[in-house]
Order: C-alpha cells, then structure tokens, then sequence
C-alpha cells in the first residue's frame, strides 16, 4: 500500500493540443521575446531581510515597459466591463474533485450528452453509435439517424491528448448549450477511442480553445457562436467551487463573458505568449509579502482547467513547499509530493503570484491544500508538485490547474489574445 492521493491519479486527464493531429505531443512553439537566460541566473528561493528588500524594490528590478505600452486601451475590451456582460452561465458537476462537466444537447429532437470543457483544445467530439464493437458500451452515443437535423460530413478527425487517441469521422449538428442553440456545429463523431474518463458519467469532450486557423470557425463552438450572433465575443469564464465546502455557489463555466456574481473586485489581465496556448509570462513568487521570493526559472506558466494540482520544475516546488513547510513523501511516480501537517494548515499564507509588471495573484492556502480521507484519516497534500522529469520539449514551465483557478475567477479572452483574473467569490 501506497498512500499517493487521488486527486493526482484521476487527474492526468485532458490535453493541451490544440491540433487534432496524431504524433504532435503538445509540442510547444518557440516563444519570442523571453529572456530565459536573465531569469534563469536568479534562479532561487531567497530568504531577504527588510533592508535588502528594501534594496531589491528599489534598485535590481527588471526595466519593464510602463503598462500604458503594454496595455492596448481599455475601450478595446468593452465586452470585459462589468456592464456589459452579454454571457449565459453552464453548471459544472464536480467528479472526484478532478473534473468537471456540463450538459450539452444534439440534434433534433436532443439528445443529451455529459462533457468536458476543455480550454487547451479547439475540437468537439462524442461517442458515436456506431462505435467499434470493441468500445465498451459504458457511454451515452449520439445516433444521426435519429436526428433531423444531421448532415453528413465523414471527414475523418483524430485528436490526440495526452491521455488518450480519439478518433471516427465529422458530423453536422444542431448543438445546444446553455439555452443558445448553434446551429450546423461541426463536431467529431468518435468510433474508436481510448477510455480517458475514469467516470462513465462523462461522455466526450468540448474544446474552446484556439482553433488551427486553416480550420473552419464551424469546427470550434465558441467561434461558431460568435459567428451566429449568440455571443458577442469569444471569451469565457471559469468559476471553480472551493474544495470541501458546502452550499454556496457551484461550479460554473459562462460563455460570452464574465458574471459579477462570480467574481469581486477588478480583472487583472495579461497577454498571451504563445498563439494558441493560455500560457503568459510571471515575473515571480512570493510568500509573506516578500520574505520569501522566487524566481521561476522559465518565467512562463500556463493555465490547465482538466488538472487539479500546480505543476512546476522540481528544484522551484521543492523551495516552495520547503517554504510552507510542508514535507517530501516517499510517492513513486512522476511527481514529488508533499504533505502538511492538517493541524498547521490554517496558518499558512497566501503565495503570491506576480504578473503583467507588479500585479499581484493571491493563492489561498484554502486552495493549494488539498485534504483527501485516506483509510479514516485526513492527509494534507499541497497542490503543488514538482515535475521529476523535464517535460517532452525539454520546457521548464509551470501548469497551473485547478488548485489555483480555484482562487480566481479566470477570463479566457481568444480575440485579444489575454487573460484576466479576478478574486473569486466562494
Ligand atoms: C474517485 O476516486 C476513487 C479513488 O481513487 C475511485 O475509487 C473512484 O472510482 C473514483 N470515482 C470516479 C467516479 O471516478
Ligand atoms: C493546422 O491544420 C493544418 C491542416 O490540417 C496542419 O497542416 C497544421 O499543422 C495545423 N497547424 C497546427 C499549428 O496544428
Ligand atoms: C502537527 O502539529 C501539531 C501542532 O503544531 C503538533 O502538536 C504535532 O506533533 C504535529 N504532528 C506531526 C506529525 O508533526
């Protein structure tokens, strides 16, 4: 017996491709414009005293461009403002605190089907009923047989995620989400596929990401929203329930906008680094407004909502959570995890997340532990893990997944190429 939490075995889940073709690994392109070797040389967890923060405010800081030559003007993301949210709201159900899915319908008359929402990708697929016989008949399938509106496409699509290969041919639809109903939603109807979902209840998958631009905008459903007039813009937002509590707001995904009764306060934006990845730039972390500071090697992170724990290079976790004081565990696999003591939880602080040039996220210790009930007993892992290995791509960055999305309420903006987050209101 080993004691390795749930949480990080269910959770290995859904890809970050944006491309549905086989043999590309998530292969990240090259990022302009960032000077690894400058941060890399400051790579450490100092421990600083007030005089030599002091020092370090004033003095060592990196020559950042003013936000006003970062920023394009406000007026550009009018559909960001509180005012004018032109939005609808999807509930998400929550599996083994791992995933969550909401309910779509397709074709005429519907047929109902249990998705992923998946940000890293840009396809739309579900079970088809004439699956392969060796597919177990544990999902919901979409028969086009029986839908009025169907078209034929048969196209074939493969899409790889890390987890898994989907694949069958193209199909038409009526699709409906939330009360907005799409009309001619290309989507994937899958015949073979690997069994990715742990949870039968889970049925395929609904990517809002970025679409490959030599691909029609009727292959990605928030583009073809777009371009039907249902929505304004192709944005969403992501509210994740805080872990073990009760009552209070669900879990919910809004499409076409923000929703004030999500988040407070104002959104902190940043820029995207890579075309087709929610990944950006962070200059540090933090914890106890400065005493502690790191430097993350890489500079970049990038936001996962199908994986539950932070992720980041070995050495820079095992300084945060040494940090925290939480301890390594003797866990085979390919993270390192750590533990704390549940009873010194509620005492730790926030770690400080900073970005776009002094704007700072807060991550409550309400979200990087994560408590599991192992055999009667409560263990308290920290969300974050340290990668034992160097990705694929030999690339140093951090994942950020539910543990920290939790924190905020995140705004994924595909047309201005950013991200905004805001306090989340739990
Ligand atoms: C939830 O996690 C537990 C422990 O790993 C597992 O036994 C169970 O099958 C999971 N449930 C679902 C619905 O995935
Ligand atoms: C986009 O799709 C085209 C054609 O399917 C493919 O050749 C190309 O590699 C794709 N680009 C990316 C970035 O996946
Ligand atoms: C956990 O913390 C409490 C309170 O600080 C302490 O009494 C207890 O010995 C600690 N437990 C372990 C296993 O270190």
């Amino acid at each position: 017996m080993h004691l390795f939490p749930a949480v990080v075995l269910t959770t290995t889940l859904v890809s970050s491709c944006t491309a549905g073709v086989l043999n590309t690994f998530c292969r990240g392109a090259h990022r302009p414009g960032v000077n690894v070797k400058t941060i890399r040389a400051h790579q450490r967890l100092y421990h600083v005293n007030a005089a030599w923060r002091q020092n370090f405010e004033r003095g060592s800081r990196r020559p950042f461009k003013s936000r006003a030559e970062q920023t394009p003007p406000k007026s550009k993301y009018s559909h960001a403002s509180k005012s004018s949210v032109m939005s609808t709201n999807i509930k998400l159900k929550n599996v083994n605190n791992s995933m969550h899915y909401g309910t779509i319908s397709i074709g005429t008359p519907g047929q109902e089907f249990n998705v992923i929402f998946d940000i890293g990708s840009s396809l739309m697929w579900i079970p088809s009923s004439h699956h392969e016989p060796n597919n177990e008949e544990i999902h919901r399938q979409y028969n086009s047989d029986s839908s009025s509106t169907y078209r034929k496409n048969f196209k074939p699509f493969t899409i790889s995620y890390n987890s898994g290969v989907v694949s069958g041919y193209f199909g038409q639809d009526r699709v409906t989400v939330a009360g907005l109903t799409v009309e001619k939603q290309m989507f994937g109807e899958a015949v073979t596929f690997d069994d990715m979902f742990e949870d039968t209840s889970i049925d395929g998958i609904v990517g809002l990401g970025f679409r490959n631009k030599s691909r029609s905008k009727k292959n990605n459903l928030l583009d073809n929203m777009v371009s039907q007039g249902l929505l304004q813009a192709p944005v969403f937002s992501l509210y994740l329930k805080r872990l073990g509590t009760d009552g209070g707001r669900e879990s919910h995904l809004t499409l076409g906008g923000a929703n004030p009764h999500f988040f407070r306060g104002d959104f902190i934006f940043t820029d995207l680094t890579e075309p087709d990845k929610w990944r950006f730039k962070i200059d540090r972390i933090e914890m106890l407004n400065g005493a502690y500071i790191l430097w993350v090697s890489e500079g970049e992170v990038e936001v996962r909502s199908n994986f539950a724990m932070i992720e980041g290079p070995y050495a820079e976790v095992h300084l945060i959570n040494k940090k925290l004081g939480a301890t390594l565990m003797d866990v085979p696999g390919m993270y390192s995890v750590y533990e704390f003591n549940c009873s010194e939880v509620d005492s730790l602080p926030d770690v400080d997340f900073f970005i776009d040039y002094g704007k700072i996220l807060s991550l409550s210790s309400k979200d990087y532990v994560v408590k599991e009930q192992t055999f009667g007993k409560t263990i308290c892992y920290s969300a974050f893990l340290g990668r034992k290995r160097v990705t694929k791509d030999g690339e140093n960055y951090w994942r950020l997944g539910q543990a920290f999305l939790r924190s905020f309420y995140t705004y994924f903006d595909k047309d201005n190429h950013r991200i905004g987050f805001a306090k989340a209101k739990h």
